[in-house]
């Protein structure tokens, strides 16, 4: 052998063993015993997916709201811009809009409402194709008694719901009591943390203070559907026989013009007590009126199927059915309208809470940006029964 091609040999030899050691180096270098985070890192770095988090989901209103196109919106389209700033959502990347043609397909849709307290429109009764990734709404404010759809056929058909019921997914009440002092929203729900009621007779609320002499009437009550199936109007009647209730509207002898700012007024300077009587004895189901009542100065007394506790301040309002008799109820309303203090102190709560909005829909659009709901399905089997199954006939205080 030559010198020349012996040297040669060494060359490659050494060269060999160079590449399979460069080889060794590398696979240990990208094994994931070592190198764990970059595999990580790179993987990242070349599969940028669409960023889940941030895309906008495009929610669809297919129905109207009694006659609102825009279920009290403040346009027909709002995009994210709007849900951050008008609506005040916190998660914000959505658009929604009433107007079926918005995108070009149904398909591109994330969410789609309908409102269950009004039949399919004529004109759109279902779309005819339904996309697995797409999540149907069930929404409504109306009790069951007012359900305009036949449940029965809408089984496997909604993915969420969106009601006044407090094991809604969204929960859509219409007013919150917020904390002022920690910005907190406390209520509706089911457990609620609320503050210690101080002892009668321990603080003043001049105002009430001041409106109490000239409260020289019992209580009033403002209701328009006379017949109803909590019975409500046999309670205010047995009441009568008691203490004073004046009724106004279409059911009574009294009337005051809807709007006119005087019928609110006399809440505050004429009435010791409100009737926030609910027409249906449903789960959670309490309406703007005892809102309305609460924010005036005047002690709601209130009869429904509510636990009312989830919904208002402890000591803040009377619940009919906290009493055996209306014999009862009506002693007691006496002997709270006789004594300042006691009066006075159904008020405590207006230093520290206070009634807010809050859109539903900022709930939807942070549900449907919920880690993995484009990947999870959910839906109900039997909303009939899940809706019809909340609402019951008697009630405790007997009249
Ligand atoms: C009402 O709700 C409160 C708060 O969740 C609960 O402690 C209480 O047991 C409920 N009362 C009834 C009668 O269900
Ligand atoms: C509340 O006002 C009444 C009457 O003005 C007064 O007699 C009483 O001391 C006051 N109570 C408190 C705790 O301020
Ligand atoms: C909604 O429910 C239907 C079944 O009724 C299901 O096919 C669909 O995947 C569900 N969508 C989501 C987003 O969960």
């Amino acid at each position: 052998m030559r010198p020349h091609s012996r040297w040669n040999l060494a060359l490659l030899v050494l060269g060999l063993i160079l590449f399979g050691l460069l080889i060794a180096v590398y696979k240990i270098s990208t094994s994931p015993l070592l190198n764990q985070y970059g595999i990580l890192r790179d993987y990242l770095d070349t599969n940028r997916a669409p960023n889940e988090a941030a895309a906008t989901r495009s929610i669809l209103l297919w129905s109207d709201f009694f006659g609102d196109a825009r279920w009290s919106l403040p346009a027909d389209t709002l995009g994210p811009d709007d849900f951050r700033h008008e609506l005040g959502c916190e998660v914000y990347q959505c658009e929604l809009s009433n107007r079926h043609d918005y995108l070009p397909t149904l398909a591109e849709y994330d969410a789609i409402v309908y409102h269950v307290a009004q039949p399919f429109p004529l004109l759109q009764p279902l779309s005819t194709q339904r996309y697995p990734h797409q999540t149907y709404v069930f929404a409504l404010m109306e009790p069951p008694g007012e359900t305009k759809h036949r449940l029965s056929d809408e089984h496997n058909f909604y993915n969420l719901t969106m009601s006044y019921r407090l094991d809604s997914d969204i929960v859509w009440p219409y007013a919150y009591m917020m904390d002022v002092e920690t910005g907190a929203r406390v209520a509706p729900t089911l457990q609620p943390h609320w503050r210690q009621v101080p002892a009668v007779g321990s603080w003043n609320d001049s105002e009430v203070l001041e409106l109490w002499p000239q409260k020289l009437k019992m209580a009033a009550w403002f209701v328009s559907h006379c017949e109803t199936l909590s019975k409500r109007e046999d309670l205010a009647a047995a009441l009568q026989q008691h203490i004073e209730v004046d009724i106004y509207g279409k059911c009574g002898t009294l009337s005051c013009a809807r709007g006119d700012p005087h019928c609110e007024e006399m809440l505050d300077t004429d009435y010791m007590f409100y009737l926030a009587f609910e027409n249906s004895l449903c789960v959670d189901y309490v309406t703007e009126k005892l809102y309305s009542a609460m924010q005036r100065r005047i002690v709601p007394v209130v009869f429904g199927g509510a636990n009312y506790t989830r919904f208002l301040p402890p000591h803040s309002y009377i619940d009919a059915n906290r009493f055996e008799s209306v014999e009862q109820l009506a002693s007691h309303l006496r002997y709270v309208a006789n004594d300042v203090n006691e009066y006075m102190s159904y008020f405590w709560w207006r230093q520290h809470y206070q009634l807010v909005q809050h859109s539903p829909f900022c709930d939807l659009c942070a549900q449907l940006h919920r880690p993995g709901a484009q990947h999870r399905t959910q839906f109900y089997g039997d909303i009939e029964a899940w809706w019809f199954n909340s609402c019951r006939f008697q009630s405790r205080i007997r009249f």
